[in-house]
C-alpha cells in the first residue's frame, strides 16, 4: 500500500481545477499543496483563498505543506480553507510541540518535516504525538529537481526511528520522486509518495499517475 500524492506545484496555474480532476482520475490519493513564503524558502507560491477555491471541486484529501515562517500564525486559516493535513518544518517552530497539538486539535493530519541537512534524530521527541513525518529529499523551494541519494539511508533511519516511537505513522518524501526513485523510497519505508514534475510534467497526467503507483509497487527482481 502506498499513498500517491500529486504536487500542484508543477501543474498549470491556468487550470488547477482541470488537473486536479486529470489526477483523480489516474487514482491519486491525495493533493499536495505547497506554501511558500519567500522568506523560508526563496519562491512564493499559494496561500488560503486558492486552496478554499479548490476544496469545492474535489473530495481528495488536501496534504498542504507549509513552507513559511511563522506557521503557527496560519494554522486555523489553512484548516477552515479545507486543509486535511498540515505539514510544517521543524526549522520554522521553536515550540514544535505545541504546533502539532494546534493541528490536531483543529482536526487535522499533523506533519513534521526536515530539510535535507537536518537530522531525523531531531524529531525523535515530536514523532510520538504527529500523524506523519516528512523527510525532504531535495531542498524545498522548487519542483524538478534532483533526488538527493543521501535521502534514502536517512529514510531507513527514520523509519526504524519511527517503529521505536510510534509504529504506523505516515512516512511521507518529497522531491525528486519518480519512476526511477519511487520503488527505493519504498523499500527504504515510505509511505506517501509526493510527486510533482513526474506526474503533472507529463503530456498523459492519469497515466502517469497510475506509472508511478505501479512503479512504486513493483518488485525488484
Ligand atoms: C518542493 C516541494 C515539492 C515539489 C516536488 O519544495 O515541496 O512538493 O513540488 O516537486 P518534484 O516532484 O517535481 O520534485
Ligand atoms: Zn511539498
Amino acid at each position: 500500500m502506498v499513498t500517491i500524492a500529486p504536487s500542484l506545484l508543477a501543474a498549470d496555474f491556468a487550470d488547477l481545477r482541470g488537473q486536479i480532476a486529470l489526477a483523480e482520475k489516474g487514482g491519486a490519493d491525495w493533493i499536495h499543496l505547497d506554501v511558500m513564503d519567500g522568506h523560508f524558502v526563496p519562491n512564493i507560491t499559494i496561500g488560503p483563498p486558492v486552496i478554499r477555491s479548490l476544496r469545492r471541486h474535489t473530495s481528495l484529501p488536501f496534504d498542504v505543506h507549509l513552507m513559511i515562517q511563522n506557521p503557527d500564525l496560519y494554522l486555523e486559516e489553512f484548516r477552515s480553507a479545507g486543509a486535511d493535513s498540515i505539514t510544517v518544518h521543524y526549522e520554522t517552530c521553536p515550540h514544535l510541540h505545541r504546533t502539532v497539538q494546534k493541528i490536531k486539535s483543529l482536526g487535522a493530519r499533523a506533519g513534521v518535516c526536515v530539510n535535507p541537512a537536518t537530522p531525523e534524530s531531531l524529531l525523535s521527541g515530536i514523532l510520538a504525538d504527529a500523524d506523519m513525518v516528512l523527510i525532504m529529499t531535495v531542498n524545498p523551494g522548487f519542483g524538478g529537481q534532483t533526488f538527493i541519494g543521501s535521502s534514502l539511508d536517512k529514510i531507513r533511519r527514520t523509519a526504524a526511528l519511527a517503529r521505536g516511537l510510534h509504529p504506523g505513522i505516515l512516512l511521507e518524501v518529497d522531491g525528486g520522486i519518480d519512476h526511477s526513485t519511487a520503488r527505493s523510497v519504498v523499500e527504504a519505508g515510505a509511505t506517501v509518495l509526493v510527486a510533482g514534475k513526474a506526474i503533472f510534467g507529463a503530456s498523459d497526467i492519469p497515466s502517469a499517475v497510475r506509472a508511478l503507483r505501479t512503479a512504486a509497487l513493483q518488485e525488484k527482481p
